[in-house]
């Protein structure tokens, strides 16, 4: 978008002032062929309303013309004007078109043979609903700089042809149905700055000749179905500063230095694939890094220290087989307080051990996310945590963590969301969850919390999932519990209820799963149940009903 703006400038300022004087005339056929694209298109807004014969046509929304070519029509843009329709073919006819920019619009059909519009240096029919095949003719145009057809429908192979298309800087071909492997010929184009074709069905490897793109910024393959190992060269693309290739299956190691071969780094997305061996330690030597996310992969031994990486916002390392043995290293959480930006940790479901580190609390004050979910992490969560008054997403489900929760819990007034389940929690559930009003998940399940189910909960009117299953609650289901009017899933199985089913329960109308069962609940099921439309799953088995 940023290179597309500097061409506009350029046209533009090239352009200068053509609308005055010296265009009296023009190319009748530049303007029949506007015409001809008109009537093709449905325009509900009127978008094209100036498009009429008594204004000229360099004049109308949209179109510049020639400065060299007096009367030649240079650019047709007309992204987000809410037109639909099949693009006439007689746009192939405005022969000294340089952009082509149709974006965010509800175009679609086949996309039209441009194979005459030779100085096409700009073609942007990103955000439609074109499909079929990417026309081995388009190729012809081969002075395009940029090309983004992403978010469409196109189907089929990225076409071979493409490599004659030596002038690109930049494609973006994301967010189709391309199949086929890519074209190894993509390579031939020297000046190719970045590459974007992710969320395709593309498949085979990552061509070795990418790392001959010494000018390459940003190469994103993510979400594809490529495999077998990176090519090296990828890794030596000193300029990149994206690159992504998350959600592939792509194998092998990352070299020991990428940290010093790729110093512009910003975005490293290499999630979910099947990486392995260690994460190199240089990493941390790439300073301009601000997400890092190697998530979903087989690395083992321990998580570097990231306390060089000072514009760090997103770090996901989930997933993997990572540990933390040395207790050194996870005491200094690997250098993360430094990160003033982070907004997003993720070390969960890895080989993590021993106590949360008191310096939890130094991690950013914008921390939004934290999810150290599926380790062996034990002892008490520091108090420190009270700090962090940022977080939305709290998960430190599935680990042997022990002690209160009130120590903590009650600043963090922010909390969308709480996962603590299957740890060994005790004590009272504190009744200072009423001011957690922001709270739509809460989770508590599998846990050693006893005492009374607090009314204050009532007051989370956001509260869509409530989880509290497998305690040591006792006493009765408070009726505040049917002020949830949000509540879509209520969890109680597998305490020491007792008392009735609150009456009004049957009010949050949005409940699909009740579970009660395993409890000393007593009374008649209430009618007003039956009320419940939506309900899917009603268990009060195993109770004195
Ligand atoms: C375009 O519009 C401007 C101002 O509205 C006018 O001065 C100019 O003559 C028009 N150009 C043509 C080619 O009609
Ligand atoms: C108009 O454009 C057509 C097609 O490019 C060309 O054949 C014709 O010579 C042009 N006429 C003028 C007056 O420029
Ligand atoms: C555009 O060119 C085609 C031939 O390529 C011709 O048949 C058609 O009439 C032209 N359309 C206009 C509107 O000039
Ligand atoms: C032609 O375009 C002008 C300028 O937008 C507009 O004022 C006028 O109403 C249009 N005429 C017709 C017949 O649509
Ligand atoms: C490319 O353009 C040339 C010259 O206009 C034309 O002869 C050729 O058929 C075009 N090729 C394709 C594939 O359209
Ligand atoms: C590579 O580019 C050259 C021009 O630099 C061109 O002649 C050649 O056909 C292209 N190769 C492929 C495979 O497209
Ligand atoms: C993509 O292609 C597959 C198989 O050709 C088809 O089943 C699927 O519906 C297509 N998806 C879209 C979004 O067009
Ligand atoms: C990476 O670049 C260095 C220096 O330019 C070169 O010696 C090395 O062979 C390259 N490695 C690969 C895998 O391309
Ligand atoms: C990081 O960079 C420094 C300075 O260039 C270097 O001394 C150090 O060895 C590098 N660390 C790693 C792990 O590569
Ligand atoms: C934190 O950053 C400072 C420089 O701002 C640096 O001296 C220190 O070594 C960093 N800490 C870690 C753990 O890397
Ligand atoms: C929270 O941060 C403040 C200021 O940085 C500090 O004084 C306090 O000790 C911290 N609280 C905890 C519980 O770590
Ligand atoms: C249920 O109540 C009975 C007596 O009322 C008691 O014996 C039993 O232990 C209770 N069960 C639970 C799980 O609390």
């Amino acid at each position: 978008m940023v290179m597309l703006l500097a061409f506009l400038l350029l046209l533009y300022y090239g352009a200068g002032n053509i609308h005055c004087s010296r265009v009296n005339y023009g190319n009748i056929t530049d303007m029949l062929s506007l015409l001809d694209f008109k009537a093709a298109t449905n325009d509900p807004t009127d978008a094209l309303r100036s498009w009429n014969r008594s204004v000229h046509y360099c004049n109308w929304t949209g179109i510049i013309c020639s400065s060299f070519n007096p009367g030649r029509v240079a650019a047709l843009q007309l992204p987000g004007k809410s037109l639909s329709g099949e693009i006439t073919p007689s746009l192939g006819n405005l022969t000294f078109l340089k952009i082509l920019d149709l974006s965010s619009n509800g175009f679609s059909g086949q996309l039209t043979p441009l194979n005459q519009l030779h100085e096409l240096v700009i073609l942007d029919l990103s955000t439609n609903s074109f499909q079929g095949i990417i026309p081995d003719s388009l190729t012809n145009c081969s002075n395009l700089k940029l090309m983004d057809l992403s978010r469409n429908m196109l189907a089929g192979p990225i076409p071979t042809k493409i490599g004659s298309l030596y002038n690109l800087i930049g494609m973006d071909l994301s967010k189709n149905n391309l199949t086929g492997v890519i074209p190894p010929s993509i390579g031939n184009g020297t000046h190719l700055q970045t590459l974007v074709l992710q969320e395709n069905g593309l498949g085979g490897s990552i061509p070795d000749m990418f790392g001959k793109l010494s000018d390459m910024i940003g190469f994103s393959v993510g979400a594809n179905s490529l495999s077998g190992r990176i090519p090296p060269s990828v890794f030596n693309l000193t300029s990149l500063q994206t690159l992504g290739l998350y959600a592939n299956k792509l194998q092998g190691e990352l070299p020991l230095d990428i940290g010093a071969t790729l110093p512009e780094i910003i975005v490293f997305t290499l999630g979910q694939n099947m990486l392995q061996g260690h994460i190199p330690p240089s990493l941390g030597n790439a300073s301009g890094l601000q997400v890092i996310d190697l998530s979903s992969n087989n690395f083992v031994g321990e998580i570097p220290s990231f306390g060089k990486l000072l514009n760090l916002e997103y770090l996901n390392l989930g997933h993997s087989m990572l540990e933390s043995s040395e207790s050194q290293r996870w005491e200094s959480l690997y250098g993360l307080t430094n990160c003033s930006n982070l907004f997003m940790l993720s070390l969960d479901n890895n080989q993590l051990q021993g106590a949360i580190p008191d310096l939890v609390g130094k991690l950013s004050t914008h921390l939004t996310s934290l999810h150290l979910s599926g380790n062996n992490l034990s002892g008490i969560v520091p108090s420190s945590l009270a700090n962090l008054t940022s977080i939305i997403d709290l998960d430190l489900s599935n680990n042997s963590l022990t002690g209160t929760i009130e120590g903590w819990l009650g600043s963090l007034k922010k909390l969308q969301s709480l996962d603590l389940h299957g740890n060994n929690f005790v004590g009272f559930i504190p009744p200072s969850f009423g001011n957690l009003s922001e709270l739509t998940i809460l989770s508590l399940a599998q846990n050693e919390f006893k005492g009374h189910i607090p009314p204050t909960l009532g007051k989370l009117s956001q509260l869509s999932r409530l989880d509290l299953s497998y305690n040591n609650l006792q006493g009765d289901i408070r009726p505040e519990i049917s002020e949830l009017k949000q509540l879509i899933a209520l969890y109680l199985s597998s305490s020491r209820l007792s008392g009735k089913i609150p009456d009004d329960l049957g009010k949050c109308q949005g409940l699909v799963t009740i579970q009660m069962d395993h409890n000393n609940l007593t009374g008649v099921i209430p009618t007003s149940l039956g009320n419940l439309l939506s309900l899917d799953m009603l268990n009060l088995s195993y109770n004195d009903l």
